[in-house]
């Protein structure tokens, strides 16, 4: 794994420990995640988040919920409660389904659902070394096209280790390019409300030593016009069966930029991310409303070192907070899987990944 950290992890005690993302970047914390109901407020409240590790915490939240019931039938009770926690990333309803589905004729559920959860912990970290290297290929043929050294690329919010385990989707191409010897450097896009870009992959960008700067959102547009950007890579939370991208609010702007300047946008996700039974993602993705005050404040750290938040709007002015956009299909040049790329497109999908949908 790049980095220093992983985003969980099963601790000495055998419980769940996680990163607390929302102290980053100021500080490094870590939170023991012990009852079903602290499972469902870390995944709520964003001490953990990103699409995968969503997922990763939800199958491990099954396990923490196994100890605390006698039954299969009490169990489901708590899996109703992780799999609402959250609505647009698949990745959570997808982690709990599989789960429920293992341990539904289980005589240990404690042994099992443990057992189980690393399992599909481990297959996941698999497929993102997969996208790292499908993904670190396509930056190598850019190259080689263009007859340049080094390259930009442009990414929106976080999709690096801190969301998906074990170097995450969107980013994992980019440690393995810089692994291949490739001069890469990184914009950021900050990502407003929550500013995962500034805080988070900046943050995970550092700690791996890639070069990267970040910008405020409404730059790359600009940026791709001067070609300044070589290529768009952003993860993604839900892929329905046609292809189109539920990813960031702002990411279907970045896509539109990238179509009008003919720069490659790709989209790097696992199998947990696709939506097989959604037809028409821009219809039927749902998306996530959160709370206004995400958008009327900003948190940052003082000069004394404090963290503070501060209102940077009227105090009575309304704001409305869409966590994320769909992307559709025909905007975006492929979708970096564990099985390489795809085009994003019913037919590619169904054929790539053996599905009857
Ligand atoms: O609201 P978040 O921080 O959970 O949203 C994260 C993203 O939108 C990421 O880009 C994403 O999950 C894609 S890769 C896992």
């Amino acid at each position: 794994m790049q980095g220093r950290y992983k985003a969980l992890w099963l601790n000495e005690d055998d419980l769940l420990e996680v990163i607390d993302q929302t102290k980053l970047p100021f500080s490094y914390e870590t939170k023991v995640l012990k009852t079903t109901d602290e499972i469902v407020a870390a995944i709520k409240d964003m001490t953990v988040r990103g699409a995968g590790v969503i997922g990763s915490v939800a199958a491990f939240g099954i396990y923490v919920a196994c100890r605390e019931v006698q039954s299969y039938e009490k169990l489901k009770e708590k899996a109703k409660l992780i799999r609402q926690s959250r609505p647009t990333a698949v990745n959570l309803m997808w982690a709990v389904d599989k789960m429920m589905k293992f341990l539904k004729d289980s005589k240990d559920l404690v042994k099992d659902s443990k057992a189980y959860a690393i399992k599909l912990n481990d297959e996941e970290a698999l497929e993102s070394q997969k996208i790292a290297s499908f993904g670190a290929d396509i930056i190598e043929k850019i190259l080689k096209n263009k007859n340049k050294t080094s390259i930009n690329i442009l990414t929106h919010c976080n999709a690096g280790w801190l969301a998906v385990i074990d170097e995450g989707t969107a980013l994992a191409p980019i440690y393995e390019a810089q692994r291949r010897g490739i001069d890469v450097h990184v914009w950021v896009d900050e990502t407003r409300p929550r500013n995962q870009g500034a805080s988070l992959t900046a943050w995970e960008l550092t700690q791996s030593g890639v070069k990267h700067t970040i910008i405020a959102d409404n730059t790359g547009g600009h940026l791709m016009q001067i070609g300044d950007v070589d290529m768009v890579i952003t993860g993604a939370d839900r892929v329905s069966a046609n292809g189109d991208v539920a990813n960031k609010i702002g990411t279907y702007l970045k896509a539109l930029a990238a179509n009008d300047n003919d720069i490659p946008f790709y989209v790097a996700i696992p199998t947990s991310t696709f939506d097989f039974d959604i037809k028409d993602g821009m219809k039927d993705i749902p998306i996530e409303l959160r709370s206004e005050d995400e958008v009327k404040y900003m948190r940052g750290v003082d000069e004394d070192g404090v963290v503070r938040e501060v209102l940077i709007t009227p105090k009575n002015s309304r704001a409305i907070n869409y966590g994320f956009d769909v992307t559709p299909a025909r905007l975006i040049t492929g979708l970096i899987t564990n099985k390489g790329v795809c085009e994003a497109g019913f037919e590619n999908i169904k054929e790539k990944f053996e599905k009857n949908i």
